[in-house]
């Protein structure tokens, strides 16, 4: 197939390529390379070096949101990986505009495109992300399956981080989360989100055009940008360590998510686009283990060797969710996937590859924080 991964420059978008390249798939890549992800870059993308010259990458740079740009890329495409998107929770919340345009107004762009131009598309994946779960799936001793949809002020005033049933008020403990879930966005990026996965899935029915939004959980592992302080907090941790800085805990530590190595999820990727077997549907891609962002940080200041004590301020970050780890059932049984690579090995090859290729990451956390502190979204 000749395939369009919008985006493709990026973390995930990079490994994508590397997947597709090494099923023998031809490859065209739209990315704006964005300088808060990939600094100052000219001419083709490092991430993509190993397919310079001519080895069946062919590199647009672009903004999804420019039609010249998008009807360029798609010409002669079988299949789109659409990719590309701002991403950070955080700083979604002081800039909706922007989020909703790069991420709601880029997939419109792209479906308008594919509505009324002639293009040869049969398949179409989209990222989508388990942000618009809002909390995960949780059970109450009491109550069964419970979904609780946000914390009270009160308590995450007095630091009680854990959500209550949102039937009889008592704890909860959380559990695997399936697709079936109620979606409850609590950001703006998980709106943002939200509005692409049902703008793809509502084209995909309209247009009798095969469709399938992947639901990531939270992606880790090499060329993850160390210098965006928005990105993931693998890769923030990292960042601080690295600058001998202590890590910023927000909450107690004791919130898990799951974390998934980015290769696993371009193989999904790979997967969907190949497969019609999740065609029209939502699935869930995560390992289905929880790990406490405290858990990560030892894990990481153990596999590098740096012994800093993270700063743990009490505080908590507007639009952040207590727990979600996936249920990946539906991967396994519609795409055969599963993921392969355990989390203490993922994270010794995210160090391996920072360690040795960018010993220089720059560390903009605390400028980051600032922001977020003064726009009052870290209390
Ligand atoms: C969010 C999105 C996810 C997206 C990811 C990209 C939700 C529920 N999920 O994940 O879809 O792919 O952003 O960034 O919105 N943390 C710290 N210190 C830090 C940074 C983070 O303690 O310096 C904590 C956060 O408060 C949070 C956890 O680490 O509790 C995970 O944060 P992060 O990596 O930003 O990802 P999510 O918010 O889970």
């Amino acid at each position: 197939m000749r395939v369009l991964v919008t985006g493709g420059a990026g973390f995930l978008g990079s490994h994508t390529v590397d997947v597709l390249r090494e099923e023998g798939h031809e490859v065209v890549v739209l990315d704006d390379l964005d300088p808060q992800v990939h600094g100052a870059v000219e001419g083709f993308p490092p991430n993509l070096a190993r397919h310079g010259g001519g080895s069946g990458v062919r590199f647009v740079r672009g903004d999804v949101r420019d039609r010249d740009a998008v009807r360029s890329a798609l010409e002669g495409i079988d299949a789109v990986l659409h990719l590309a998107g701002a991403v950070g929770v955080g700083q979604s919340m002081y800039q909706p505009f922007h989020y909703c345009s790069v991420n709601v107004g880029g997939t419109a762009l792209l479906l308008d495109v594919l509505a009324n131009e002639r293009t040869s598309v049969r398949k179409l994946v989209v990222a989508s992300s388990m942000s618009i779960y809002g909390e995960g799936a949780y059970r109450c001793g009491a109550c069964g399956d419970v979904y609780p949809t946000g914390r009270r002020p009160d308590d995450l005033a007095a630091g009680r981080w854990e959500p209550r049933c949102p039937r009889c008020g008592q704890p909860v403990a959380p559990a695997p989360t399936r697709e079936d879930k109620p979606l409850a966005a609590a950001s703006i990026y998980a709106v943002s989100k939200k509005s692409q996965e049902e703008l793809v899935l509502c084209f995909g029915e309209a247009y009798k055009l095969p469709v399938v939004a992947l639901r990531y959980f939270n992606i880790y592992g090499p060329r993850q940008s160390l210098s965006n302080p928005y990105t993931g907090v693998v890769a923030i941790f990292l960042s601080r360590l690295l600058n001998r800085k202590p890590p910023i805990v927000f909450e107690d530590g004791g919130q898990t998510r799951d974390f998934i190595h980015v290769r696993d999820i371009a193989r999904a990727n790979l997967l969907a686009l190949t497969s019609a077997a999740a065609d029209f549907q939502a699935v869930n891609v995560g390992s289905g283990v929880p790990v406490s962002v405290l858990d990560v940080f030892r894990e990481l200041s153990t596999i590098l060797d740096i012994r800093i004590e993270p700063t743990v301020p009490g505080q908590f970050r507007a639009g952040d969710i207590r727990h979600c780890v996936a249920d990946a059932t539906r991967a396994r049984q519609l795409l055969g996937w599963a993921p392969r690579i355990p989390l203490a090995e993922g994270m010794r090859d995210l160090a391996r590859w920072c360690t040795s290729s960018l010993p220089e990451a720059r560390d903009l956390v605390d400028v980051a924080y600032a922001e977020l502190q003064m726009k009052k979204l870290v209390r």
